[in-house]
């Protein structure tokens, strides 16, 4: 089923264009416009606060998510982590909707709250690749991903599909609630379509800057501010399953509060360069870093890259960049693994969907 891939990692990498076009297309109407269920506009719409709650890389997709419908429907939304939330629950608003996000739809993590807020008398909305699957039959609305079944342990296409499918729900839902969406998303997705695809077709380059950077290294730290850092905590995640690499995602500020201190000379600091409003603060922490010996790898934005930057990415909407620069960080972490002999599809000790609290 993998082909001539080596790995389904690899080929699920290069599937990520395709999964994005695919996704435009099943969220649009007869219409040509984006749409949802308007059960699930309406549920998101009564809501006065969703509840973002996943595991692992896609609660780093959660946290993106948060950024959408904050920014584009004026919706509040909070971000938790399942085995956190089901064990110490917040106060919660007076109207909460629940968002799962599960590529699996099985995660017992997951589960065990989605029971307990049913048992509360709420509503679920589950975004998930398997149809059919736990979270999707016990929730109350579900949102497909359509990024088609994701072999390898590591979650590489679910995450774009699940960013990309939470940024339709926003923009649908603030168009459905009469805000302004001064961008055209089917447009904005498929310049991403482009972007992504540029990314994968870069993978000499990008194998190159993971011999270069993680070759030998015992550690390595990711930074970014606002989405860049989310990005950076999925790259960081990435990077330790694969390739057993310690890694660190961390808010490009926050590192001066106390990690810096693990910097020494060479090592590897993988900043991101794509928020405008930014740019010149993880420039600035990049520095930092760099004054104390670290060797640092720039992923810039397009626009806002500089003399010395290591890779630029083709230029896209300013909140979709985690579709384009997450794609470079993935298949770092691959060729790291590859080069460190490890097993790609497989890493120790893990397991596809995680069915055991
Ligand atoms: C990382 C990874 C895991 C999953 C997590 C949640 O590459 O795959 O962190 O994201 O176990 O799984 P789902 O999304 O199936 O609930």
């Amino acid at each position: 089923e993998k082909g001539t891939y080596p790995h389904y990692m690899l080929k699920e990498i290069d599937e990520q264009p395709a999964v994005m076009r695919k996704i435009i297309q099943a969220y649009q109407n007869d219409a040509g416009e984006l749409a949802i269920d308007s059960n699930i506009l309406e549920a998101i719409n009564a809501s006065d606060r969703l509840y973002i709650i996943a595991a692992g890389t896609s609660y780093h997709a959660g946290l993106v998510g948060k950024e959408y419908f904050e920014k584009i429907a004026k919706k509040p939304v909070e971000v938790h982590i399942s085995s956190e939330f089901g064990y110490n629950m917040p106060i919660l608003s007076e109207k909460p909707l629940f968002i799962f996000i599960s590529q699996s739809g099985e995660t017992a993590d997951s589960r065990q709250v989605l029971v307990k807020i049913k048992e509360m008398g709420h509503k679920a909305l589950t975004v998930t690749n398997v149809q059919g699957s736990t979270l999707s039959r016990e929730a109350d609305f579900t949102l497909l991903l359509h990024a088609g079944p994701e072999i390898a342990v590591a979650s590489t296409k679910a995450y774009v599909a699940q960013i990309a499918v939470l940024a339709v729900a926003a923009t649908v839902a603030a168009k459905h609630a009469g805000h302004d969406v001064d961008f055209d998303l089917i447009q904005e997705l498929g310049i991403v379509a482009n972007a992504v695809q540029a990314m994968v077709d870069s993978k000499e380059e990008i194998e190159a800057i993971a011999k270069d950077f993680l070759e030998t290294t015992r550690n390595a730290f990711f930074i970014g501010r606002n989405v860049d850092f989310f990005v950076s905590l999925e790259g960081a995640l990435k990077l330790k399953e694969i390739s057993y690499i310690q890694a660190e995602g961390f808010a490009g500020g926050e590192l001066k509060h106390g990690t810096i201190a693990l910097i020494e000379d060479g090592t590897p600091v993988f900043a991101l360069v794509t928020q405008k409003p930014v740019a010149l603060n993880i420039r600035g922490n990049v520095k930092e870093v760099v004054a104390r010996g670290a060797k640092p790898c720039i992923i810039a934005m397009e626009g806002m890259e500089e003399d010395g930057d290591t890779l630029v990415l083709p230029k896209v909407h300013s909140l979709l960049t985690p579709l384009v620069s997450v794609i470079p960080l993935q298949l770092i972490s691959y060729y790291a693994a590859l080069h460190r002999d490890c097993d790609v599809d497989k890493p120790r000790n893990l397991a596809k969907s995680v069915t055991v609290e």
